[in-house]
């Protein structure tokens, strides 16, 4: 899988278009071909670990309905769409179209959501807080898109927020294919004109309101929060009621110095690394996993590379990386110092094989960590053989 921006290099699509218009890309992959059949699609939708949707329309009103779906018999030929979320967690080829993005880093994917619709389907005209970049696979779709400005929203059914109506700046049929590329608060409906599938890779980040709140969370699990406003160098006021400036800056400060770049770095790298929809635990294989002996993966890689599982979210920070943090899953990973340079490494690339992993192996710590992640899934390898 090739991606063409239009001819425009990474740098060019970012400072043209990144957060400030939408585009459509024509041929952005080349050939594509749809990652996944719409019968596995509607497969996934069925289970319990798999978050999916449908969206359908009857005599004129919306509904929705959340997965696991026990069937979908009941939907006619029309008018209905189903969607998956986190495709990427299940779906080695969903993890490469990903990957097709890795000009934007990682911190800021969110997911790649496959939506399957039969003619009429749309899920009804919205506005998404994401940046995403929707992939036409087979089938064609009529995208409308308006200019980002006040609009009013409403919901159309309890599980669908939706926008009034909006005046076109991009009315086009995609393609197979072909990408819209929709930064944050664009109005935008897209309505199936055959059979259709989509993929949409999309990027987040979180509100300051979710991020102060689980900020709060973090400095009161970490009892990081019990400085108080000193002000030992006190003048004498004529104005009692007044909270003076010196006074505003006192209680900034003291929010201030809950900031600090290692508060700040571990706090995010929790929430950012964690993954907010279920990790595929690799089925059957991780049966065969869980007694797995650090020699008898050691034997392995010196065959095949590791790969990381999609999904799996894994970052470091560029100011204390070198001391062997990183975060993994949710939780902070801590290596011995001299392993630092293993962590641009599990972070980075997608595949660890003997060569680059060898500097790394004689320490215990990589190997027992390594071993946990393989007994997890979160590294596995292609084939194992019995
Ligand atoms: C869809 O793919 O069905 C809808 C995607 C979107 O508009 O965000
Ligand atoms: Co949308």
């Amino acid at each position: 899988m090739q991606l063409n921006l239009n001819n425009l290099t990474p740098a060019q699509f970012l400072a043209e278009y990144w957060q400030k218009k939408p585009v459509v890309i024509r041929q952005g992959f080349n050939r594509f071909a749809d990652l996944l059949s719409a019968d596995e699609l509607a497969g996934l939708a069925m289970e319990e670990s798999v978050e999916s949707r449908l969206i359908w329309q009857e005599a004129e009103q919306w509904q929705a309905a959340f997965g696991p779906f026990e069937s979908y018999d009941h939907l006619g030929e029309q008018n209905w769409t189903l969607v998956v979320q986190a495709l990427n967690n299940w779906l080695p080829e969903a993890e490469q179209l990903a990957r097709c993005f890795d000009f934007i880093p990682r911190w800021r994917f969110d997911d790649v959501m496959a939506s399957y619709a039969v003619p009429g389907g749309s899920v009804g005209p919205h506005i998404d807080r994401y940046d995403v970049f929707i992939c036409q696979g087979s089938g064609r779709r009529r995208w409308r898109v308006g200019d980002k400005g006040q609009y009013r929203e409403f919901a159309a059914h309890e599980a669908l927020l939706h926008t009034e109506p909006f005046e076109p700046i991009i009315d086009v049929e995609l393609l197979p294919g072909d990408i819209l590329y929709l930064p944050p608060l664009f109005p935008h409906d897209g309505v199936t004109l055959e059979e259709s599938m989509s993929f949409s890779v999309g990027f987040r980040t979180p509100s300051t309101q979710d991020m102060l709140s689980a900020f709060a969370d973090y400095v009161i699990d970490n009892q990081l929060g019990s400085m108080q406003i000193t002000d030992p160098d006190r003048q004498p006021t004529m104005t009692p009621g007044c909270i003076d400036n010196d006074d505003l800056a006192r209680i900034r400060e003291q929010l201030m110095q809950a900031l600090t770049d290692d508060a700040v770095s571990d706090f995010a790298g929790r929430l950012l690394s964690y993954s907010k929809c279920q990790l595929a635990d690799n089925g059957a294989e991780a049966d065969d996993l869980a007694e797995i002996r650090a020699d008898e993966w050691l034997d392995v890689l010196q065959q095949q590379p590791l790969q990381r599982l999609g999904g799996l979210r894994c970052h470091y920070f560029e100011h204390n990386y070198r001391q062997g943090l990183f975060y993994l899953n949710g939780e902070m990973v801590r290596l011995p110092g001299e392993c630092a340079g293993l962590i641009p490494l599990l972070c980075n690339e997608y595949q660890l094989d003997f060569a680059c992993m060898r500097p790394w192996l004689e320490y215990d710590a990589v190997i027992n960590l390594m071993t946990d992640w393989i007994v997890r899934g979160w590294w596995y390898f292609d084939e194992l053989e019995e």
